[in-house]
């Protein structure tokens, strides 16, 4: 079970006390490193006892970490911080429930969701740094290294960027999933039904496909921005045959001092997965002519 499904199985079953200490080593760990248990019963309100019931009940679902080294400490983890970002998302009434993952890849993990409404949504979990914790040294080392803290923010700094890539995109016209919310290191956007370009079998007219993509390359770019980590694996192309582009987080504003290389390489990736795949010509000069003027 993935971090997210195991976040959303919790959900219902969590105390509301247990809501609240996650909550204030959450607000703590903008300050401490580790969030002593004296600032978690400050900021919680709840009695020393009480949270120290609650941080074991926390500890034996593995949805914090524990530091006992000089003092005892807490920080939450990708399975607590899941949690508290979908319990937002399901009282801001954004979401019902998670349902069957999309795509989990090493940076994010992307899963659908049904609106109160019964829409199909998409979830994306971005996860940065993270390592597998089956090898217990290997936990040592990374909580050792004191990147944890700066992981989950750097996760959440990534869906904010994302989210603003998407909503600048969507504005512009560019064909990418409509985004509906963000929070944490979530973002909810429309669902796509369809595969990633680089698994379709066969396209009829595939130039005019990449004809779409390069439209959008250009109205995004015309809008400010560049995204910065183009392929056919950012692509996909829906049903009912039309094109979305995805996976934003990474974008550059057109402004960058290298906009222009990184746009080359965007265009460079796309037009070499047409070429090869499905034969179709087209100069890279002219394609980014075409991008600029
Ligand atoms: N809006 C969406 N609708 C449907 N499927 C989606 C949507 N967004 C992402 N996916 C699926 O999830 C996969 C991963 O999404 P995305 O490319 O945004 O994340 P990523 O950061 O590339 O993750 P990875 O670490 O796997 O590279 C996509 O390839 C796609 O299959
Ligand atoms: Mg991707």
């Amino acid at each position: 079970m993935s971090s997210a499904e195991k976040a959303a199985s919790l959900l219902t079953k969590l105390d509301p006390r247990e809501f609240r200490i996650l909550q204030s080593i959450e607000l703590g760990m903008a300050k401490y490193e580790f969030v002593p248990v004296e600032t978690i019963e400050k900021y919680s309100g709840l009695g020393l006892d009480e949270v120290k019931h609650w941080l074991g009940e926390l500890d034996h679902k593995d949805l914090v970490w524990r530091q006992s080294e000089g003092y005892v400490g807490y920080i939450l983890n990708y399975n607590s911080y899941d949690l508290l970002a979908l319990n937002a998302l399901v009282r801001g009434e954004i979401i019902d429930a998670l349902g069957m993952p999309l795509g989990m890849g090493k940076e994010a993990d992307v899963l659908e969701a049904l609106t109160p409404a019964g829409e199909g949504v998409a979830v994306k979990f971005h996860r940065l740094g993270r390592v597998s914790f089956r090898d217990t040294r290997r936990k040592r080392e990374y909580l050792a290294g004191r990147h944890h803290v700066s992981w989950l923010y750097q996760s959440r700094l990534a869906a904010e960027k994302e989210n603003i890539a998407l909503t600048l995109a969507f504005h512009a016209g560019v064909s990418v999933p409509k985004p509906i919310y963000q929070n944490r290191h979530t973002v909810v956007m429309q669902r796509i039904e369809g595969h990633q370009l680089g698994d379709v079998p066969s396209l009829d007219n595939p130039e005019g496909y990449m004809d779409e993509i390069l439209v959008d390359v250009r109205k995004a770019y015309k809008a400010g921005i560049i995204h910065a980590d183009l392929s056919e694996f950012n692509v996909i192309v829906s049903n009912e045959g039309v094109v979305y582009i995805i996976d934003w987080p990474q974008y550059i504003s057109s402004n960058h001092p290298n906009a222009g290389e990184i746009l080359e390489r965007d265009v460079k990736n796309i037009l070499t997965f047409f070429h090869r795949k499905f034969r179709v010509e087209r100069s890279l000069e002219d394609a980014l002519r075409a991008i600029k003027t």
